[in-house]
């Protein structure tokens, strides 16, 4: 990689690097393969969840780091979810436990309430087949479990996803240790300005997943709009003709101008590869910086809420009392 990673500082003094990789999605064999692959390009800052069924791999491959001594845990920026099947205080400790058994680690740095909905605990593996909302998630108590798992060790920062404005300044207000970070879909077709500005004015950072546009094949659980199905938004990022004609001036491809212009926007970036070339490419976004000019035009691509991905992709989430979506940010 020629230029240097950029971090972004939490209000608690920790630093995130603002670029990362990205797991969902991410299964079987692939797992250690692409952790290798990534720690070995420079990558240090790696996106995880309980409910990605891929902990224990990628636990594997990070020992594997740790033991040869190649790598410092304190190097390492690690990132897992509490899964939607948690959402009670009571089951906080036990699912980070779980995580942090899977992953071999002491501790993560950042630690997530995946989604604002909450559904009955059963096993977290079961990829939603069984899933039955619980409609009494209390966001309040639970918040203070995951202020626990910082008093405990378990993880140096907590954080949200999914979350909406008001859900997140619910949380803010009631907090004794606030939250650090929100992860939500971010990219160029759905930027997310008014939540920027909102959470900007916390001192909550902002990661952007699927900030690609997440352009390929989805499984039908993860597809965007379960609410109307035949109102999918273009998923077109990457060969949007502004973007190109950028990418060419700059002499990068249109993936990295889109990481880039996160990057540029303050906020970072989980952009998810399988491809060694891909991923080494995701990452060579430090030695070039989009023009202010350049950073309208592709301001001017934002569809607003048109242009979001995903929405409840778990059946019954659209009914819960904290589904998130329903509002306008
Ligand atoms: P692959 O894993 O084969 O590289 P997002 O993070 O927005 O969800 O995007 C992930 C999707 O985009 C994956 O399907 C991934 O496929 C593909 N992808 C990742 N990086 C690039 C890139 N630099 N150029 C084109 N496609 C990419």
């Amino acid at each position: 990689m020629t230029g240097k990673m950029e971090y972004l500082t939490f209000f608690n003094g920790h630093k995130m690097p603002i670029l990362g990789l990205g797991t969902a999605q991410t299964l079987g064999d692939d797992v250690e393969k692409v952790i290798d692959a990534a720690l070995e390009i420079g990558y240090r800052h790696i996106d995880t969840a309980q409910r990605y069924n891929n902990e224990a791999q990628i636990g594997r491959a990070l020992k594997k780091w740790l033991d040869s001594g190649k790598i410092k845990r304190e190097d390492l920026f690690i990132v897992t979810k509490l899964p939607l099947t948690g959402n009670r205080a009571e089951c906080v400790e036990k699912h980070l436990k779980q995580s942090l058994h899977d992953l071999q680690l002491d501790y993560v740095d950042l630690y997530l309430v995946h989604n604002p909905v909450g559904f009955y605990d059963v096993d977290p593996k079961d990829n939603g087949k069984k899933m039955v909302p619980d409609m009494n998630t209390d966001h309040v108590s639970l918040w203070k479990a995951m202020e626990a798992q910082v008093d405990a060790g378990r993880t140096q920062s907590i954080g949200l996803s999914n979350f909406n404005s008001r859900q997140v300044k619910r949380i803010w207000q009631s907090a004794r240790i606030k939250p650090a970070n929100l992860q939500v879909e971010l990219h160029v077709y759905f930027q997310q300005s008014q939540l920027r500005a909102f959470c900007r004015a916390l001192d909550v950072t902002i990661c952007a997943y699927i900030p690609l546009g997440s352009p390929g094949a989805r499984p039908p659980g993860l597809t965007a709009n379960t609410v109307n199905a035949s109102k999918q938004p273009k998923r077109d990022q990457l060969t949007n003709p502004v973007v190109s004609q950028i990418a060419q001036k700059y002499g990068k491809t249109n993936a990295q101008v889109l990481l880039r212009y996160i990057i540029q926007l303050g906020v970072a970036a989980i952009p998810k590869s399988t491809n060694p070339d891909r991923l080494h490419q995701n990452f060579d976004v430090f030695d070039f910086e989009l023009s202010p000019e350049d950073m309208d035009m592709l301001e001017r691509l934002d569809k607003g809420p048109a242009g979001r991905q995903v929405r409840g992709y778990i059946p019954g989430m659209e009914n819960h009392p904290e589904y998130p979506y329903s509002e306008r940010y």
